[in-house]
C-alpha cells in the first residue's frame, strides 16, 4: 500500500519533462512574406534559467540559432513558465530540415520539419476550426490531419476551449497536437514537425475579459508568433477586474497584444488575410476597411487569395449562430478583389456555399441583432468538377475540428439549408485539405474516419 501511494505521488514528477514545460512547436514569426524558408522554433521552458542551445541542419552542415526568452507567463492557477523562440534562418524553401535543442552540451530534443515554401511552389495544407476541446473527435481529426502530411495547419478560430486560457492550452491543446505518438485516440506529434497558424475566435478572445474569473486569459497573444502587419485596431477586448492583473497580462503579452488579431501572410502561391470577426470589432469602420482593401489589392499578384475570419457570414445551421451575419458587410471587398475562398469556423460542422455575390439591402445599418439582409446571386453552374471557374466567392465553414456538434442536424437534407448552401455535413467531425498549384486549387473535406465527404476544384 505504502509503495503504491509513493508511486502515485511520484507520477506528476515523472510525467514532467525536466527541460520543457511544453515541447517545441513551429511558427511563422513576424514574417508576412517568406524570407527564404525561415521559421521560428518555439517552446515553453520551466521558470528557471536554462542555457538552451539550438542547432539545425538544412543541407549538409549543422548551424546554430540563438534562442531568446520572449516572455514569462506567471498567472494564478498555472505554474509559471517561460516562452522561448529561435529564428531558423536561411532554410531552403519547402525542404525538410532537422533541428535539435541542447542543454549543457546534451541534446534534449530532436525533430524535423519543413521550411516555409516560396511563391513558385505548390502547397498542401489543412484547415480546421473549433478544435481543442479535449474530445475524441479532436484527437481523431489531429490524427487524420497528420496522415495528410500537410505543409501547415491553419485554425480559423476557437483554437482552445472554453476561454482560450493558459491553463486550457495545457489540458486541451499541447497534449493532443504535440502528442509523442500518432493515433486516433491520442492525437499526433504535429506541432514539433508542422507549422501551425491561426486567427482568433470568440473562445480565444471575448468582448469583456474578467480577470477575476479568468486570471490567465488570451493565451493566443502569449504563445503564437505570427505577422504583426495588421492595423493597430481600436477595437479590442475590455479588461475587467484588478488593474494589477491587467498590467501583468499586458506586460507578458508585450508586442503581441492586440497587434496579432488582424494580419496577412503569403505561403507558397497563397495570400492569406486573417481578421478578427469578434463582436467588439466593427468592420464597417473606415480605417479597418481601408486596411483590408489595401491588403487585398496588394495581393492581386498572388495566385490564390484566401480570407479567414471566425464567424461565417453565410451559414445554414439553424442550431447555431444563425443570425450572426455581421461579416457580410465586407462581402463587397471580397468580391472586388477576387477572393477565392473565405474560411470560417464557429459553427461546428462543414458547409460550402455556391460561388456568390451579395448586395446589402439599401439603407441598411448594422445593428445589435447582427443580421445583415440583402440579396445574393448564386453561380449554380459552377460544380467544381466540370465547371471549375466560379463566379463569386465560395464561403466555407470548417468548424468541425473537435468541439461538440449539433445532434438535431445529423440527418437533415437540403430542404433544411439556406438557398446559398450547396454542401452541408453535420457529422462526424471533419477537416479541410487544400492543394494549390499555379493553375488549380483543389479542396477536399475529410471526416474523422479519414473518408472524403466533399471535393471541388477551382482553376485559372
Ligand atoms: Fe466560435
Amino acid at each position: 500500500m505504502k509503495t503504491l501511494l509513493l508511486f502515485a505521488l511520484s507520477l506528476p514528477l515523472l510525467a514532467k519533462d525536466p527541460y520543457f514545460f511544453e515541447k517545441p512547436y513551429l511558427q511563422l514569426g513576424n514574417r508576412p512574406q517568406p524570407t527564404k524558408g525561415d521559421l521560428d522554433l518555439m517552446w515553453l521552458g520551466h521558470d528557471k534559467d536554462v542555457d538552451f542551445a539550438v542547432e539545425y541542419k538544412s543541407g549538409s552542415s549543422w548551424r546554430k540559432a540563438t534562442p531568446k526568452m520572449l516572455r514569462r507567463v506567471d498567472f494564478k492557477g498555472t505554474d509559471a513558465h517561460r516562452v522561448y523562440a529561435a529564428s531558423l534562418a536561411n532554410l531552403k524553401p519547402g525542404v525538410t530540415f532537422n533541428y535539435r535543442i541542447s542543454v549543457a552540451g546534451k541534446s534534449v530534443f530532436e525533430s524535423s520539419a519543413m521550411a516555409r515554401k516560396s511563391a513558385k511552389q505548390n502547397s498542401h495544407f489543412v484547415v480546421f476550426g473549433d478544435c481543442a476541446a479535449d474530445t475524441p473527435g479532436q484527437r481523431q481529426v489531429a490524427f487524420h490531419a497528420a496522415q495528410q502530411n500537410p505543409d501547415y495547419i491553419f485554425i480559423p478560430g476557437d483554437i482552445v476551449y472554453s476561454r482560450g486560457r493558459v491553463s486550457e492550452y495545457q489540458t486541451n491543446f499541447w497534449p493532443v497536437y504535440n502528442h509523442e505518438s500518432a493515433s486516433p485516440t491520442t492525437g499526433a506529434p504535429l506541432l514539433r514537425s508542422t507549422l501551425f497558424a491561426a486567427g482568433v475566435g470568440n473562445h480565444d478572445s471575448q468582448p469583456e475579459i474578467d480577470l477575476t474569473k479568468n486570471p490567465d486569459p488570451l493565451a493566443y497573444h502569449l504563445y503564437w508568433s505570427q505577422p504583426l502587419n495588421g492595423p493597430a485596431s481600436k477595437f479590442i477586448p475590455h479588461f475587467m477586474g484588478d488593474d494589477a492583473l491587467k498590467a501583468k497580462y499586458l506586460d507578458a503579452a508585450k508586442g503581441n497584444f492586440p497587434g496579432m488579431a488582424n494580419f496577412s501572410f503569403d505561403y507558397a502561391s497563397v495570400h492569406w488575410t486573417v481578421i478578427d470577426s469578434n463582436t467588439y470589432v466593427d468592420w464597417t469602420d473606415s480605417e479597418l476597411r481601408a486596411w483590408l482593401e489595401k491588403d487585398l489589392k496588394a495581393a492581386a499578384t498572388a495566385k490564390w487569395r484566401l480570407v479567414s475570419f471566425h464567424h461565417p457570414p453565410f451559414n445554414s445551421s439553424k442550431q447555431a449562430h444563425f443570425k450572426e451575419q455581421r461579416l457580410r458587410v465586407i462581402s463587397d471587398l471580397l468580391e472586388k478583389y477576387k477572393v477565392d475562398l473565405v474560411l470560417s469556423g464557429h459553427v461546428h460542422d462543414y458547409q460550402r456555399t455556391f460561388p456568390l455575390t451579395f448586395a446589402i439591402e439599401p439603407g441598411f445599418v448594422l445593428g445589435k441583432n447582427q443580421e445583415v439582409p440583402g440579396k445574393w446571386t448564386l453561380d449554380k453552374a459552377y460544380d467544381g468538377a466540370k465547371n471549375t471557374r466560379p463566379k463569386g466567392v465560395i464561403y466555407i465553414t470548417t468548424g468541425a475540428g473537435g468541439a461538440g456538434q449539433y445532434p438535431k442536424e445529423f440527418n437533415v437534407g437540403p430542404d433544411y439549408w439556406q438557398e446559398f448552401t450547396t454542401r452541408f455535413v453535420a457529422f462526424p467531425h471533419s477537416f479541410s485539405v487544400i492543394d494549390t498549384t499555379a493553375k488549380s486549387l483543389t479542396f477536399r473535406q475529410i471526416n474523422a474516419d479519414g473518408k472524403e465527404v466533399d471535393r471541388f476544384v477551382i482553376t485559372r
